[in-house]
Parts: structure tokens; sequence; C-alpha cells
């Protein structure tokens, strides 16, 4: 265990995913006994209300929170920061699609990517939730260009327990059955969950449904329209499912993958599987030494190709819109 505090940095930290996110992450869900130094960032009008949370942090007593700093300066929050969780964005309403929230969230991240730039630790990952969580990382990331590409990733962990949960439930099986599943694509309704790949039971999930017209017209569009779904339910959108997403996305990257299986994460392509390289976009990744690497050689058959085709044209649109947006 080291006891040089991990100064771990999340934005949108007086928002409702933060509510249950920085709760999780002082009480060891990130990093175990490891101490964190937390360092919030609101905008101004939010610092008030950010204070009260800090003040339920402190009445956790927790253990392993060796500090927690807050402001509403990007260079100084994130100054050090060797974890960072992108998170503060406004969050999509009933009827919205996510790609609508590009104008309003992408200038966000073009401030955030050069003051990452400027003093975040050498180390530093960034994982970015806030929607749409691809192209705004992609945004981050072209705006850092110190930083090396694959410190950078967004949120799809949320789509890969949905689709693993969903599976489960088909087939009346515990989720820890469900390994291998994968989220190709972006993080909207194109997504491609992938059964093929996936393995209930150490066996291939499809061949256990055997139902393409369920696979297609139930199963996709389930997961793929869960947060909407969340949405209309909650009248607001995901936020415990969201932070633990986000703790289990960033342990697994800092602490790496399980034996045998992998998780989804959206990364910059490098040309893997067909997606055109510099695209942020989901993959199956194993992770260790605080590194990710994408799996290969996984056989993608032609309903697949298409789904994935679908999402990364979607993303390319998103990036040109960003880029006549000046954001990239
Ligand atoms: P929220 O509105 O409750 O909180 C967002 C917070 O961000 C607010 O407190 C706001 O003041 C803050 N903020 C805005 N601009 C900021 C800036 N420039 N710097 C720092 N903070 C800033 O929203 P939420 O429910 O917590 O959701 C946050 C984002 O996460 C949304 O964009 C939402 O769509 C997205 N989300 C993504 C996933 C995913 O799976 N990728 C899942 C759920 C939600
Ligand atoms: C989700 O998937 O729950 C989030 O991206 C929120 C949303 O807008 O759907």
């Amino acid at each position: 265990m080291s006891t040089t505090p991990v100064k771990v940095a999340v934005t949108g930290a007086a928002g409702q995913i933060c509510y249950s996110l920085l709760f999780r992450i002082a009480s060891g869900a990130l990093l175990g006994d490891t101490p964190v130094e937390l360092r919030l960032l609101e905008i101004t009008p939010a610092l008030p209300r950010l204070e009260g949370v800090v003040m339920e942090l402190e009445d956790c007593a927790f253990a392993n929170l060796a500090g927690v700093q807050i402001g509403d300066d990007p260079e100084k929050v994130f100054d050090g920061a060797n974890l960072v969780m992108l998170v503060g964005a406004m969050p999509r309403k009933e009827g919205m699609d996510r790609s609508d929230l590009l104008s309003a969230n992408g200038k966000i991240f073009t401030g955030q990517g050069k003051a990452l730039n400027k003093v975040a630790a050498s180390d530093v990952k960034v994982l970015v939730t806030g929607n749409p969580a691809n192209t705004n990382a992609l945004i981050a990331m072209d705006n850092a260009k110190d930083i090396p590409r694959e410190r950078f990733s967004a949120l799809t962990r949320l789509d890969h327990n949905r689709a693993k949960s969903q599976l489960a439930s088909k087939l009346g099986v515990g989720v820890g059955s469900v390994t291998n599943m994968t989220i190709w694509g972006n993080h909207s309704n194109t997504q491609y969950p992938d059964l093929y790949n996936a393995k209930v039971d150490g066996k291939n999930a499809f061949a256990q449904i055997n139902d393409q017209d369920w696979y297609e017209n139930e199963y996709i569009p389930t997961v793929a329209k869960r947060g909407g779904a969340v949405i209309a339910a909650r009248g607001a959108s995901s936020a415990a499912s969201a932070a633990n997403a986000t703790v289990e996305a960033m342990h697994d990257w800092a602490l790496g993958t399980p034996a045998g299986d992998w998780v989804s994460m959206s990364v910059v392509s490098d040309g893997s599987y067909g997606v055109p390289e510099g695209l942020i976009s989901s993959f199956p990744v194993t992770c260790a030494n605080g590194s990710y690497s994408i799996v290969q050689g996984l056989e993608i058959n032609d309903f697949g190709k298409q789904k994935i085709a679908a999402s990364v044209a979607e993303l390319q649109t998103e990036q040109n819109a960003v880029r006549e947006l000046g954001l990239i």
C-alpha cells in the first residue's frame, strides 16, 4: 500500500453523479487503502453547494481521505492531479440526444484540456463521463497536446454493465457469469453491445440465446436506450449507476482487469477493427500496470461490422461538428 496520497480531481463536484461518486472514491472503492486527496472543480455559483458536500465528506470520517480542496480554477484544481474524472457538464433532458449537448458542453473540455496539459501530473489519466462523453474526450485530448493520447478515455462502462445485466437476466444467471462483454462505438443509441464475443459461464453468449430477432430488436435497443429510459422514469439522468461505472472504469484502468476477462473503454483508435485512427471509440480492452491494450483478433461478423460502422459514422459526424465549432 502506498502512503503518498493519489491526487484525484473531479469536475462537476456539486452535481448529482458526484453526490454518489465522491463518497465511493473516498471510501476506498477506487484505490482500496491508498490515501486519496480530492481536488474538486465547480463553476463559481455552485461552490457554496459544494462546500456542503465537503462537510458531508468530513462527516464520514473516511480513514483514507487525506484532504479535499475545492475551487473554480481548473489550473489550480488540476495541479499535480494523477487521476482526473471529467463529469461536469449539462445532462440531457427527455427527448434530447446526447449529441444535442455538444455546443453547450464541448467548450468546457477545451479549457479543461488546456489546463490539464499545463499542470497535471506526468502520469495523469483522464476519464470523461460528461456527455457526449466520446467527443468531449476527443476535445480534451486534442487540447492537451503534451499528454499522451492513451491517457484519455470516455465512459462506456455503464453501457457495459447494462449489457451484462440485461443478458444475465434473460438467461436467468448471476451477472458474475457474464464475461468478455464489449460495447463498440459511441456512448449513444448507435452503440453495439456484442454478444457474439461475450461469454456466459465460459461459453459463447449468442449461442446460448440463439435468437437474432430478440438480439436486434429487444436486447440492443434496451441496452442502448437505457439512459433515456432512466431519464423518462426518474425525471433525471442516471447518477448512482454512472458514478459506479466511473469508479469501476478508473479502478480497472489504474489497477488492472481480471485475468481472462476484458472491459469496454472508449479510447483513441489506433485503427483497430477498422475504426479510423484518432477517434475515441469504445473497444474491448485489458488493463495492466496502469495502461490499457485493445484486445486484438476478435471475429466480427457482417452484422457486427455494420453496427460498428454506423456508430463510427456518428462519431465522425460529431468530430466534424466540433471541428466546425472550432473546439479541436
Ligand atoms: P448535474 O447537472 O447534476 O451536475 C453537473 C455539474 O457540473 C453541475 O454541478 C455544474 O455546475 C457542473 N459544471 C458545469 N460546468 C462545469 C465546468 N465548466 N467545470 C466544472 N463543473 C461544471 O449533472 P450529472 O447528472 O451529474 O451529469 C453530469 C454529466 O454526466 C452529464 O453530461 C450527463 O449527461 C453525463 N452522464 C454520462 C454518463 C455516461 O455513461 N457517460 C452517465 C450519466 C451521466
Ligand atoms: C446514461 O447513459 O445514462 C447517460 O449518458 C445519461 C443520458 O443522457 O442518457
